[in-house]
């Protein structure tokens, strides 16, 4: 079992009956997905998913995964997602899928957030990862000029065949190669005053739980807030 596999299942084994499950996008997420599928059908578990992408609502719906759209329900119990870097102080970077509108809005009505990563995710300090900015279309060009001008080396996505990425939603996705991040609060307030960003992938006190996956087995800890 590779390191995804095992904390993708060690974080299905946390969610019980009759819960409201946020499902994260990913190739880590795609486990808990498998895993929960696997208890749906093996053990009849009853779960309402809630998706935070079409790959996860496609992967969802062919497990029969009873699925509820983000408006239809009230909260979330618990959602389970990757991400792609953690600090020591359990900060997060998400969105190296292009998927972290949605998931941040589901992280936003989920009373626990549960992360699940491989060792090499944890880092002393954001920012070695490029950090995900989704803005819209028009006026992008801007945007990536001004991130130009305060030298925080912005790239836009590009698929392999050198197109723009697009999200679920049609935005553009412009990662900033930062390298290392001070201050991520700030940053984070900086990116939400911007015109035409649409999210970031800072995922600020936000996680409750980490399960990490290690060659000797999944090590889960909890993040007081
Ligand atoms: C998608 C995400 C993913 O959770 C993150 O990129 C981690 O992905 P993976 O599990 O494939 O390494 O934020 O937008």
């Amino acid at each position: 079992m590779n390191l995804k596999q095992m904390v993708g299942y060690k974080a299905a084994e946390f969610i019980k009956e009759g819960m409201t499950v946020g499902l994260g996008t990913g190739s880590t997420a795609y486990y808990m997905v498998e895993a929960l599928g696997k208890r749906v059908k093996e053990e009849g578990l009853t779960i309402t998913g809630v998706t935070t992408s079409r790959r996860t609502t496609e992967q969802a719906r062919e497990l029969g995964i009873p699925l509820k759209d983000v408006d239809e329900v009230d909260y979330i119990d618990v959602t389970i997602d990757g991400a792609d870097e953690i600090s020591d102080d359990f900060q997060g970077i998400k969105g190296g899928g292009a998927a972290h509108l949605f998931e941040k809005v589901v992280a936003q009505l989920s009373k626990e957030v549960i992360w699940i990563v491989d060792e090499s995710k944890m880092v002393k300090e954001l920012g070695a990862f490029p950090l995900p900015v989704e803005v819209v279309q028009f006026g992008s060009g801007q945007v990536y000029r001004l991130f130009e001008e305060k030298g925080l080396n912005p790239v836009f996505r590009q698929t392999d065949e050198g197109e723009k990425v697009l999200t679920d939603s049609g935005n553009y996705v412009i990662d900033l190669h930062l390298s290392v991040i001070d201050k991520p609060h700030e940053l984070a307030q900086w990116l939400d005053s911007l015109t035409g960003v649409v999210e970031h992938g800072l995922f600020l006190d936000t996680v409750t739980k980490v399960i990490i996956g290690k060659e000797d087995g999944p090590v889960v800890k909890d993040v007081k807030r």
